[in-house]
């Protein structure tokens, strides 16, 4: 999961500055927008303005750092799954998470960043993951409405990410967005068997779709009218679908899907336009989003302060690849001396 769909600088408190084009080297700069312009993807040893740079390195940081917090709420339900083969598949869900940090930390390696100097920045809590992760998971309904709907709207933010125009983070999209796509449809098929149960099953699955959906249509970021930001990234060929095309098209497609489920979602303005052929919906909370964003949501210092534990638990275990990588090289040395 899951682009923070905004720009936010990773200094709490700072209020995010349209970045200018850069004026480094004119011809270097025509060549560059010339690729741009022409749907080419940006290498990691092309040159490229500062400011497309540091964009794409806090971009694909905070995605990352939104798919290793993500593991957190989820990772907590592995031993209350209520089968073996929930409890796999929730393993095999928060495993595929860690796996996308991963990629989208090397693709951040390749524009000059380290994996210390990012893990710096989400540990000190400069850094901003995805906001949705601020919010507890009360039962098991939530590991369903957590693949159906955040996963869901993931997979809207992150199939034109795909098109991206810089190389390494586009070809992770696409491995990404196949894992997503597994996500959502394990949560999805995890609600319907649910709502076949009992009625405090579909008590459940009610009550957790009543506490997510505002969350996940935020999920999208800004309106557009707020996403100063945007148009750059839209200009650079980094985002390809604004904030408000990509809530709208999340709308339309889950309302159908909610249907099939048989639950009602929590917006009493939520109806066909037949004119626009779109669902029209009520007003997101955005006073709750930045409050949460800026570290006031239910989770933050809990998700935090479980990460850093987990970081510094982990220790020993880099120290020990380390030092067997270290053998392994002594070994090869003396072997070939
Ligand atoms: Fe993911
Ligand atoms: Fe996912």
């Amino acid at each position: 999961m899951y682009t923070q769909s905004f720009n936010v600088p990773d200094s709490p408190g700072l209020k995010a500055v349209p970045l200018a084009p850069s004026t480094e080297n004119p011809e270097l700069q025509a060549h560059f927008d010339s690729k741009i312009d022409a749907d080419g993807k940006i290498e990691p040893q092309d040159w490229m303005p500062e400011a497309y740079r540091k964009t794409l390195v806090r971009q694909i940081s905070q995605h990352a750092h939104s798919e290793i917090v993500g593991m957190l709420p989820e990772g907590n339900w592995i031993s209350r799954a209520p089968s073996l083969k929930r409890k796999a598949i929730l393993i095999a869900k928060v495993q595929d998470e860690g796996g996308h940090g991963l990629y989208l930390y090397s693709a951040a390696e390749t524009l000059g960043t380290s994996r210390e100097q990012m893990l710096d920045g989400l540990h000190s809590g400069r850094a901003k993951y995805s906001s949705i992760f601020n919010y507890p998971t009360l039962t098991w309904a939530d590991m369903g409405v957590i693949g159906w709907l955040v996963d869901g709207a993931a997979i809207m933010n992150q199939i034109p990410l795909c098109r991206c125009s810089y190389g390494p983070y586009a070809r992770a999209m696409v491995r990404v967005c196949k894992e997503e796509s597994f996500h959502q449809r394990q949560g999805y098929e995890a609600l319907l068997v649910m709502m076949q149960g009992t009625e405090e099953q579909r008590a459940m699955v009610r009550d957790a779709v009543n506490r997510w959906w505002w969350k996940c249509l935020a999920m999208f970021g800004p309106p557009d009218a707020d996403s100063p930001n945007s148009a750059q990234g839209m200009r650079w060929g980094i985002k390809r679908i604004s904030n408000d095309d990509l809530r709208q098209k999340f709308v339309d497609a889950t309302v159908p899907q909610a249907k099939v489920l048989g639950v009602t979602l929590p917006d009493p303005d939520l109806k066909w336009n037949e004119e626009r052929q779109h669902y029209d919906y009520g007003q997101i909370d955005w006073d709750e989003f930045w409050a949460t964003v800026n570290g006031d949501g239910p989770c933050n210092k809990e998700r935090l302060a479980t990460r850093v534990k987990a970081h510094n638990d982990g220790q020993w275990v880099r120290d020990a690849a380390l030092a067997y990588a270290r053998k392994q090289q002594e070994r090869t040395m003396k072997e070939t001396a």
